[in-house]
């Protein structure tokens, strides 16, 4: 998607001084792309047609092709695609990669140890006139005063509409007309709700008198269910909240039926689940979603090294895919942000259009975790804020949560050294990265019509290896044998790709379809095709027609795609 920077650059080379309003509508907004995601099926709210279920998403036709690309696309340069007898530029040595698909519901042990029983908390405050739940640091809002009354108003609204809203609701509130809207007094940014002191002063984003909001109390996000028919208080589980920790109990599993050793990572790709207070910004945040997690083991000498090397080696992934460099921020966590076992944490952030210019959301997490995962599991849930860290005891001494009690220790087969494996964890979402591609890919350009009149084309320029569909194969007309020859190219190259056959319209539209669903090629069979035996290949993004070969045809298009 063109940055607004870019979009000022456009607009100033043809000779305009360009107003704001002139480069916001530029710019793709958020709800261009909504749009577009449901009207060619990428995506759809869940359980629609009784009125949608908030923070679960489905994907469509369109969609589970582009996700499963991503995933696919994760895995292979990830995990099955990775050659463990060539040293990668910045890694300390070579290293094995292997698979893992562990159960979503897991032993409940697990969570206690991994501090997610005690700790995977948000803090949410409850409105008293309206009975809804916020999030506490996503409620936003300003401080406004009229005459002498200060008030904190606050708003749900999406970055672009906030201030419209702030201001309509506080007109509201002081029960103003639109025309007195110069009466209000805006007293510094806007800012979110754990910035404020005084809930007194509040007015929540759907309530219409002060004060009503509670304060900010802990909501486990865990999902609970019961397992087996008599339910009780003794047969509850967890719908896990992260796919790490089937690796890390499976650790030893691994090992023991392999014969790999460390360093080596262990890949899975799942669903996860948590009960966000506040689903919001399409699918970004889900109650529903999907990691594609590594946890890579190595030695305790070693692992900054490696840190540093899958943090590199995770951005470059992303750009490799088509995420522009300017669209993605490294953001290093301070030294107070981190746990002390950790040496480092780097959030690898995109520019999401529905974030205020200059602001990034997370894509994915990378962090040295330590030992603390693999100890934890083996001698109980170990106390974060000890150091050197010890398990975590109750008001008798005895641990707070039991380990396993089994040893998740590592030997080194040639120097003997025994040793608890340290962690590095680089941990993304499919679906925050299947909106991050979208995003990306959303462009508005001009291509010429079926009478060669230039008419604005939507364009998803999706990277070949992401698009849900590599190439479309049309006849130009539906007659003269031209479909019989597109359907047997159609259906040669069906074996090796997704392809798509089309007669039905205006060549034209077909193009634009096309465009919109983000196929990179679109193979026209003509009245020449029957004849010479060649067809042309029209490229998405250039908009350039060859004529080439029809035997030459797939290895063309796979050229094309590898470049
Ligand atoms: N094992 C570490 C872990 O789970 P995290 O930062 O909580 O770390 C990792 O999650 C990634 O999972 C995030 O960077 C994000 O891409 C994705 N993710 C987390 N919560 C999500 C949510 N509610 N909806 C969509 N994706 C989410």
């Amino acid at each position: 998607m063109p940055k607004f920077r870019e979009l000022f650059c456009i607009v100033t080379a043809v000779g305009l001084i360009p107003t704001v309003k002139d480069l916001l509508s530029l710019m793709a907004s958020m709800e261009k792309i909504v749009s577009l995601c449901k009207r060619r099926g990428f995506l759809f709210q869940s359980s629609e047609i009784y009125g949608g279920l908030q923070g679960f998403w489905d994907y469509g036709p369109l969609g589970v092709e582009l996700k499963r690309n991503l995933k696919d696309a994760w895995w292979r340069d990830m995990c099955s695609g990775h050659n463990e007898l060539i040293q990668q530029t910045g890694a300390p040595s070579t290293f094995d990669m292997v698979g893992l698909d562990s159960t979503i519901i897991m032993h409940p042990q697990i969570w206690k140890c991994s501090g997610h029983y005690d700790m995977f908390h948000d803090y949410m405050v409850d409105c008293r006139e309206t009975k809804k739940r916020y999030r506490h640091d996503q409620v936003r809002g300003r401080w406004v005063t009229h005459q002498e009354t200060k008030v904190f108003v606050t708003t749900m609204a999406e970055a672009d509409t906030e201030q419209d809203d702030i201001q309509h609701r506080a007109l509201k509130f002081f029960r103003l007309r639109p025309k007195d809207a110069e009466s209000l007094s805006f007293d510094g940014p806007s800012t979110t709700l754990d910035n404020v002191d005084e809930f007194s002063a509040v007015l929540g984003p759907d309530a219409k008198s002060l004060g009503t909001l509670t304060e900010p109390r802990e909501f486990n996000l865990m999902f609970k269910t019961t397992l087996g028919a008599l339910g009780g208080e003794d047969d509850y589980a967890f719908l896990r909240p992260e796919t790490a920790q089937g690796i890390f109990v499976n650790f030893k599993n691994v090992l023991d039926s392999t014969r790999i050793g460390i360093p080596f990572g262990i890949a899975q790709v799942g669903k996860s689940f948590r009960n966000e207070i506040t689903p919001r910004n399409f699918t970004f945040r889900s109650r529903e979603f999907e990691q594609m997690e590594i946890e890579f083991f190595c030695h305790p000498n070693s692992s900054q090294e490696w840190y540093r090397f899958w943090r590199d080696r995770r951005l470059a992934w992303y750009q490799s895919l088509g995420l522009s460099r300017e669209s993605l921020l490294m953001r290093e966590h301070a030294k107070e942000e981190l746990a002390h076992y950790s040496v480092g944490t780097a959030d690898i952030e995109y520019a999401f259009p529905f974030l205020p210019e200059g602001e990034y959301g997370e894509l994915e997490g990378i962090s040295h975790r330590g030992d603390f995962d693999l100890r934890s599991h083996m001698e109980g849930k170990l106390d974060p804020s000890t150091c050197p860290m010890v398990v975590e005891l109750d008001e008798n001494g005895k641990p707070r949560h039991r380990g396993s009690g089994r040893d998740l220790t590592y030997r080194d087969d040639v120097t003997g050294e025994r040793f608890t494996p340290h962690v590095v964890e680089p941990s993304a979402g499919a679906d925050r990265g299947a909106l991050a591609f979208l995003c990306e890919a959303y462009h508005e350009d001009e291509a010429p019509d079926d009478s060669g009149k230039l008419q604005t084309r939507v364009v998803m320029k999706l990277h070949p290896r992401l698009a849900p569909v590599k190439a479309a194969v049309f006849p130009l007309v539906k007659k003269d044998g031209m479909p019989e020859l597109a359907q047997e190219i159609y259906a040669e190259l069906k074996r090796d790709m997704a392809v798509f056959y089309d007669e039905k319209s205006a060549v034209g539209r077909r193009y634009r379809r096309q465009d919109e669903a983000g196929t990179p090629y679109c193979i026209t069979v003509d009245g020449e095709s029957l004849t010479d035996k060649t067809v042309t290949i029209r490229d998405r993004d250039t908009l350039e027609q060859t004529r080439i070969k029809i035997d030459e045809l797939a290895v063309e298009l796979k050229q094309r795609m590898m470049a």
